[in-house]
């Protein structure tokens, strides 16, 4: 997909992102801010900052903050949860701010939605300063995510599904490439989407792809594929859905 594709697909769909990723991901975004290690005062960019997770969490000790994302849906949401941060929509690959003008790039689960993630690094590191750091997660490897278990009920409905993400050192080497110094990467397989019923499990299935692959399905196909995708969900001790949903977190300096 393009950029002016996840614009729209995120944009429609930020109601049903904020209700169920949105939370999701939000011990990967503390994650990502920790290993940033933010200092008083500094510039932080959040790059596919989405509804404005990581801002809410790199907030405090007189930082600026700066959202970059593509879709307006996304950042509406994101106004709301960090009034203080600068949004500003563009592509994270082409953002219009000078070259050295931020002290951190932050980014969480962003950067796989980029048509060319070494060409997303590169941009990164043309917005740091000397010194500056980049701090960012990926969901992967591909074992660990929801098509992992759910791709044979996709494959029976003809939904499209694919395991394209990136091990560590696929992820390290993107970095390397992109000239970035100092890079670290490490896995946390565990991580997972905790759904809470069905119906929080339906309002996920809306996120981007699903509901557009079903949006032309009658009202009881759709119901019959969300019914076998919750069968084939692990559950936890609560009795709600627990998607698996591993992360790789990179950290990396500009030097
Ligand atoms: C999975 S969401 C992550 C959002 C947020 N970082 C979070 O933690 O919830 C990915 C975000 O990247 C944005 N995005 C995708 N491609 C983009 C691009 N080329 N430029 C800017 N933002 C993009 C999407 O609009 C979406 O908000």
């Amino acid at each position: 997909m393009t950029a002016p594709e996840h614009a729209e697909a995120f944009s429609d769909t930020a109601d049903a992102y904020e209700a169920t990723m949105a939370p999701a991901l939000r011990p990967v975004a503390e994650e990502v801010v920790r290993r940033a290690a933010l200092r008083p005062s500094e510039i932080i960019l959040d790059a596919g900052t989405g509804t404005g997770n990581a801002l809410v969490l790199a907030a405090g000790e007189g930082r600026r903050l700066i959202g970059v994302d593509v879709a307006p849906g996304m950042l509406e949401l994101a106004r709301a949860k960090a009034p203080e941060a600068r949004l500003i929509e563009a592509d994270f690959a082409a953002v219009p701010l000078s070259d050295a003008s931020v002290d951190v790039v932050i980014a969480v689960h962003a950067l796989l939605f980029a048509d060319d993630p070494v060409a997303a690094l590169v941009e990164w590191r043309r917005l740091v300063a000397v010194g500056g750091r980049l701090s960012i997660s990926v969901p992967g490897p591909g074992e660990v995510v929801p098509n992992a278990i759910l791709g044979p009920v996709f494959d029976r409905y003809g939904v499209p599904w694919d395991l394209d993400y990136p091990r560590r050192e696929t992820l390290a080497a993107w970095a390397a490439r992109a000239s970035w110094a100092d890079i670290e990467v490490d896995a946390n397989p565990t991580m997972f989407i905790p759904l809470r019923d069905g119906e929080h499990f339906r309002t996920w299935l809306r996120v981007r792809g699903r509901g557009r692959a079903t949006a032309d399905w009658s009202a009881e196909r759709r119901d019959r594929f969300a019914t076998e995708l919750m069968e084939a969900s692990p559950r936890g001790p609560d009795g709600g859905y627990r998607l698996p949903f591993g992360a790789l977190f990179l950290t990396a300096r500009r030097s």
